[in-house]
């Protein structure tokens, strides 16, 4: 007896249902999600990033800063990220509409990033965490980025945005650090790292409460 035909759409059928279930199934649920846009502002969320935050994300990625940073935050339920302060409320895909390639990580061996710049507010950027976590954090083991940072001799006055160092990682008198427009690039996307509107399958935890 000839099997071939039955061989050829078992094969058809197995290839067909994994198709459905990873493009079709996933495709319907998603595909047309669309930023919101807020009655009250009009602004609309997520938004692109601009320019030096964008490029500043390729940065992100070529540094591997992914490999310890997650940028996902779990739902109340499913563990103690929005209790750690890393959200006000779970992510979901609408967050990422604009995010290319995608930076969620896997591994989460440092803080999560997601709201980073949320938590950062209106304090002074972290450059001397760009240029050496150590720095700052004892024993931290965050990659330092000196590269990302030139030494130069002082001119006149120092550069407003030369580095503070502090003792031990001081650089000889008469010489600064100052950030190159790539530390710029970085600290505008970590800045950007924000996603505290409120959306509908998401609202934030504050808003729950009060209700
Ligand atoms: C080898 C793992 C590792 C890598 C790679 C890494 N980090 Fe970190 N990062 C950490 C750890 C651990 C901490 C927490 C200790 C500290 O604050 O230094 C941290 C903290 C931070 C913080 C402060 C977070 C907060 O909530 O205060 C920022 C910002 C940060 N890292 C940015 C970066 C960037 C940007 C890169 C890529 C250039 C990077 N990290 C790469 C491990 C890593």
């Amino acid at each position: 007896m000839n099997r071939g035909p039955l061989i050829f759409f078992g094969i058809l059928l197995t290839f067909a249902t994994a198709w459905c279930g990873l493009v079709l199934v996933p495709h319907q649920q998603l595909g047309d999600l669309a930023p919101i846009v807020s009655e009250e502002t009009g602004q609309s969320f997520p938004q692109a990033r601009p320019g030096d935050a964008a490029q500043g994300a390729r940065l992100y990625a070529s540094l591997g800063c992914v490999a310890c940073h997650t940028q996902q935050v779990r739902p109340e339920d499913g563990g103690g990220d929005i209790a750690r302060g890393w959200g006000l409320r779970r992510s979901v895909a609408r967050d990422y509409l604009y995010d290319r390639p995608l930076q969620l990580g896997s591994q989460r061996l440092a803080p999560d990033l997601a709201n980073y710049g949320e938590r950062l507010g209106t304090n002074p950027p972290p450059y001397l965490h760009l240029y050496n976590p150590r720095a700052i954090t004892a024993g931290s083991y965050c990659a330092a980025n000196p590269f990302l940072f030139t030494l130069r001799a002082v001119t006149g006055a120092p550069a407003l945005d030369a580095l503070q160092l502090p003792k031990g990682f001081a650089v000889a008198a008469g010489w600064e650090l100052v950030p190159t427009a790539e530390a710029d690039q970085l600290m505008a996307y970590l800045r950007s790292l924000r996603f505290s509107v409120a959306l509908p399958e998401a609202p934030l935890k504050v808003v729950e409460e009060n209700k």
